[in-house]
C-alpha cells in the first residue's frame, strides 16, 4: 500500500488542469449499456474507479478500453446481466448499471452495495423509481433482482428524508428512456453530473425536458443510437484545488474549472478571504489578505454546499479566526477526518451532525490514516500547510477519486511524494 509524505508550508502557485468528472462519467458508462452501438466518452479521469466500471461492463459483455482520457465501449449487446459482489462492493457507484440493465434488457442482477465508512447509504429511492416504471424488483441473497419485459412511464417523486438523490435519479432517468411512454421524474436531483448524463443520453437520441431542474419529463424511444460525448470538468476537484490555493496563501490557475457548479463554495470561500477571478480558460484562485477568516457551513443538494467539498473546507476553517460550525445535510456522519485533524493539531468538537471548529494558528504534520476519498483531501490540503512532515496513510482512496494528485500539486510547488509503507 502506498502513502503521501508532504512537507508543508510551500504556498501553491501555478496552473492545475482540472480533470474531467468521475461522479459524471461512472453514470455515463454505465449508461453506454442502453445502445448496442460503439460509444466514445471523451476527458475521462484515469481513476480506479473508472477501471471498475470498465470491468463491470466488461464482466456483463460490453468490451471497454481507456486511452488517453477517452474511453471506447464496442459495439455489441451484453451477454450477462449480472454485476458480481466482487466489483459492486469496491464502488458502490456500481448500482448505476441497474437502470441502464432494466431499461434496455427487462432484466438486472447487480449485488446491494450495503453502507461505507460515511455512514449508511439506502438505496429504497432507486428501487421507488424503478418499481414506478413497472419493475418487479426482489432482494435474494445480497442481490438487487429486477425483471420488467417492458418499462412504462409513470409520474414519480423521488425526494427522500435528505433530500433528493443523484444516482436514484440517474438510474430512473435511464431506465426511462426507453419505457414506453411518459415518465416525470419529481424532486429530480438537480446535481451537474445529472444534467451531464441527461445530455448525454439527449445526444444518443432520448427525449427529455427539464434538464437541470427538480422535475425530469421523459418521452420513451424505441431505441438510442451510439455517440461521442466529452463529460463535464470534475467541481469537486476543482473545488479541492480553490481551497488549497487560498489556505496556503498562493495563487492557482485553474484550467477547466467552471464556476457556475461551484457557487456555493466560491460563496463561502469569500467569506472566508479568498478571492476566486473568472476567466475563459478557467479559475485564478488566491487568498485576499493574510487572515482566513471563519465560517458557516451547510451541506445541501445542488446548488447547495456539496457535502464532498465539506471535509476539505474543514482544513482551510481549521486555521481560520474565529469558530465556524459546519453541520452535514446529506451524510450525517460524514466526520471521519475530525480525529486525524485534531491530532495535527485543530481544535474541532462534533455535536450531533455538527462541526462546532475553533480555528487555530498552526497545525503540526504527523502520520495519519486516509479513510474516506473526500476526508483524504481534506488530509492532503492539512498537511499542504502544516509545520513538518504529515504522513498520509492508506491513501488509495485517493486514487479512486483524484487523478495524478501528487504530480499535480508537485507541478505547482507542494513537497509531496509517494512512497510505498
Ligand atoms: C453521489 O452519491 C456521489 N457519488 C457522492 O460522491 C456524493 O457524495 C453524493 O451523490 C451526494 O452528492 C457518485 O455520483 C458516484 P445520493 P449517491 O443518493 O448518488 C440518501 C464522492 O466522494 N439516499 O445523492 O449515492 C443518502 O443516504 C461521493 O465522490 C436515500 O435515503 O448519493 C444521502 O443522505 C461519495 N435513499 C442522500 O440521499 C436512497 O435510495 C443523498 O445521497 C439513496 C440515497
Amino acid at each position: 500500500m502506498d502513502k503521501l509524505v508532504i512537507e508543508g508550508g510551500a504556498p501553491l502557485a501555478g496552473e492545475i488542469q482540472i480533470s474531467g468528472s468521475k461522479n459524471a462519467c461512472l453514470p455515463i458508462l454505465a449508461a453506454s449499456i442502453l445502445t448496442e452501438d460503439e460509444c466514445v466518452i471523451g476527458n475521462v479521469p484515469e481513476l480506479k474507479d473508472v477501471g471498475t466500471m470498465i470491468k463491470i461492463l466488461g464482466a456483463l459483455g460490453k468490451n471497454a478500453r481507456i486511452d488517453s482520457g477517452s474511453v471506447s465501449v464496442k459495439a455489441g449487446k451484453i451477454d450477462n446481466v449480472t454485476a458480481s459482489y466482487d466489483l459492486v462492493s469496491t464502488m458502490r457507484a456500481s448500482i448505476s448499471v441497474l437502470g441502464p440493465l432494466l431499461g434496455k434488457y427487462g432484466r438486472a442482477k447487480v449485488s446491494f452495495p450495503g453502507g461505507c465508512v460515511i455512514g449508511p447509504r439506502p438505496i429504497d429511492l432507486h428501487l421507488k423509481g424503478l418499481r414506478a416504471l413497472g419493475a418487479d424488483i426482489r432482494i435474494e441473497e445480497g442481490y438487487i433482482i429486477a425483471d420488467a419485459p417492458r418499462l412504462k412511464g409513470a409520474r414519480v417523486y423521488l425526494g427522500g428524508h435528505f433530500g433528493s438523490s443523484v444516482l436514484a435519479t440517474a438510474n430512473t432517468l435511464s431506465a426511462a428512456v426507453l419505457a414506453e411512454g411518459e415518465t416525470v421524474i419529481e424532486d429530480a436531483a438537480c446535481e451537474p453530473e445529472v444534467e451531464d448524463l441527461s445530455n448525454f443520453l439527449v445526444a444518443m437520441g432520448a427525449d427529455i425536458s427539464g434538464i437541470g431542474t427538480p422535475t425530469l419529463v421523459v418521452r420513451g424511444v424505441d431505441s438510442l443510437r451510439g455517440v461521442s460525448y466529452d463529460v463535464i470538468s470534475d467541481r469537486i476537484e476543482a473545488g479541492t484545488y480553490m481551497i488549497a490555493a487560498i489556505l496556503t496563501g498562493g495563487r492557482l490557475s485553474l484550467k477547466n474549472a467552471f464556476a457556475g457548479h461551484n457557487l456555493a463554495l466560491i460563496d463561502k470561500l469569500s467569506e472566508c478571504g479568498g478571492v476566486v477571478e473568472e476567466h475563459a480558460w478557467g479559475l485564478e484562485v488566491y487568498r485576499r489578505g493574510e487572515d482566513i477568516e471563519a465560517t458557516h457551513i451547510t451541506t445541501l443538494t445542488y446548488p447547495g454546499f456539496p457535502t464532498d467539498l465539506q471535509a476539505q473546507m474543514m482544513s482551510l476553517v481549521a486555521l481560520s479566526r474565529g469558530i465556524s460550525v459546519i453541520t452535514e445535510k446529506i451524510y450525517p456522519e460524514r466526520f471521519i477526518n475530525i480525529s486525524e485533524l485534531n491530532r495535527m493539531g485543530a481544535d474541532i468538537m462534533l455535536e450531533g451532525s455538527s462541526a462546532i471548529i475553533n480555528g487555530v494558528d498552526r497545525l503540526s504534520g504527523t502520520r495519519v490514516m486516509a479513510s474516506d476519498l473526500r476526508a483524504s483531501a481534506a488530509l492532503v490540503l492539512a498537511g499542504l500547510v502544516a509545520e513538518g512532515v504529515t504522513e498520509i496513510s492508506r491513501i488509495y482512496h485517493l486514487d479512486r477519486g483524484y487523478e495524478k494528485i501528487e504530480k499535480k500539486l508537485s507541478e505547482v510547488g507542494a513537497k509531496i511524494r509517494r512512497e510505498s509503507e
